[in-house]
């Protein structure tokens, strides 16, 4: 018989620090399909906001979904990812591959994505233990450098550090407190060649130069090492503890498969923005300026849940950008290059006048758009000096060189 899996779903509503039940997920793992109801008590709220604003709207309706393993798009947002299930099946002794959907579901705690919960009981209370201290850095580097060797981690660390890890993302990382705010604090990877926390940094730090609204970074050095701290943006700290903000990625918010690589586009997604009554003209060309930076940084890694949307006093709205990192690339060599989500009429085609080519999409004429470009390729061309003077080592900025090409040509 097919397996039916369950979890009470549960929300941090706007200004508070306790979360309230919304609603079941149930989840059929063997065939993909997952069920949403609403809680009739969570509707009978007049504070009451969706748990997904896109695929759950409010209603006495049971909702299915069957794309993403059953995952509706704010549940997989919540739930953690490469670095953050190696984490917890470390903790739980098995092979990542061990446990499903609904077990990191279950298992993701305070350190995880946006404004919802997920919880076995209703009377399950708040996660114990919040996101570890800045100062803990030093053992938690050691610690995810020992998980990623495949060598072990006494329990305390590895609990500390699954305190953090519950949020999205490949990379080695971990949320930490420092200043009354949360960051992610990104760490070098095994196996890196370049140092990429600062690499990020001063990408990042040349987007704002280029217009893009970025979440504050900053780098740490924890035993000779740099680690990169960004801000999280879906958190606030009050006397009584942190507020939780909504969050949506990209493929969220338009609805796509996280397999259908042919259905992620920016173009759409600027149509989705405008469809939905939340998005404003200003952040579709915001939109349209992180496409064209990534095209002049070379960041082929911007898959639609390398955007987001956070929920803030007028709906959602494009959150600040993040994760942005050229994607190495030799001089010289296969110069041409594809991005992750469709520019324009050329497809993945990673060119200016492909990012220009539907300009109108963003709410942009051609000639305004092109003004755009010819200004943020003007910034990005000194990218050299701004590494530098970020303090990116030569042969890091020799390496970034040819990613850069299209700034510079
Ligand atoms: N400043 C932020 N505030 C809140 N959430 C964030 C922030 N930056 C990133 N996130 C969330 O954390 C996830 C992981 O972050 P990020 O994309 O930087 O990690 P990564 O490991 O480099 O990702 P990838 O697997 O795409 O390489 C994002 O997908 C997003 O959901
Ligand atoms: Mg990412």
């Amino acid at each position: 018989m097919a397996r039916e899996l369950q979890a009470f779903v549960f929300i941090y509503l706007p200004g508070e620090t306790v979360a309230v039940p919304a609603g079941v997920f149930t989840l059929y793992p063997d065939d993909g399909i997952g069920r949403f109801s609403y809680g009739r008590r969570y509707l009978e709220r007049r504070t009451a906001v969706p748990v997904d604003p896109v695929a759950l709207p409010l209603g006495t309706r049971t909702r299915e979904v069957s794309t993403n393993g059953g995952l509706f798009g704010a549940f997989r947002d919540a739930s953690p990812d490469y670095w953050g299930r190696l984490v917890l099946a470390a903790d739980a002794k098995v092979p990542p591959e061990a446990l499903g959907e609904m077990d990191y579901l279950l298992r993701g705690n305070a350190s995880r994505a946006g404004n919802v919960d997920f919880r076995t009981s209703l009377e399950q209370g708040e996660a114990e233990g919040g996101p570890p201290a800045f100062r803990s850095l030093r053992d938690l580097v050691k610690a995810a450098f020992a998980l990623q060797e495949g060598g072990s981690v006494g329990p305390d660390l590895l609990r500390l550090l699954e305190q953090g890890s519950s949020v999205g993302g490949a990379r080695p990382k971990c949320t930490v407190e420092l200043d009354n705010a949360l960051w992610i604090a990104k760490f070098p990877a095994k196996g890196d060649v370049l140092n990429y926390p600062r690499i990020e940094h001063a990408t990042m730090a040349l987007a704002k130069r280029c217009g893009i609204a970025i979440p504050e970074t900053r780098l740490a050095d924890v035993g000779g090492r740099d680690v990169l701290l960004v801000k999280r943006f879906d958190r606030k700290k009050t006397a009584r503890g942190y507020l939780r903000s909504g969050f949506m990625s990209a493929l969220s918010i338009a609805d796509w498969d996280e397999l259908d690589r042919a259905a992620w586009s920016y173009p759409v997604l600027a149509d989705r923005m405008r469809l939905a009554t939340l998005a404003r003209p200003d952040q579709i060309r915001e939109l349209f300026r992180r496409m064209v930076f990534n095209v002049l940084c070379r960041n082929t890694d911007d898959h639609p849940r390398n955007h987001g949307f956070v929920h803030g006093a007028r709906g959602y709205a494009l959150s600040p950008a993040y994760d942005i990192v050229p994607t190495p690339a030799r001089p010289g060599v296969g110069t041409d290059f594809a991005l992750s989500m469709t520019l324009g009429a050329e497809g993945r085609a990673a060119t200016l006048k492909n990012a220009l080519s539907l300009s109108p999409r963003f709410g942009l004429e051609v000639r305004e758009a092109k003004k755009v470009v010819a200004g943020m390729k003007a910034k990005a061309a000194r990218w050299e000096k701004h590494f530098r003077a970020l303090g990116v080592s030569p042969a890091d900025t020799e390496a970034a060189g040819a990613s850069f090409a299209l700034a510079t040509g």
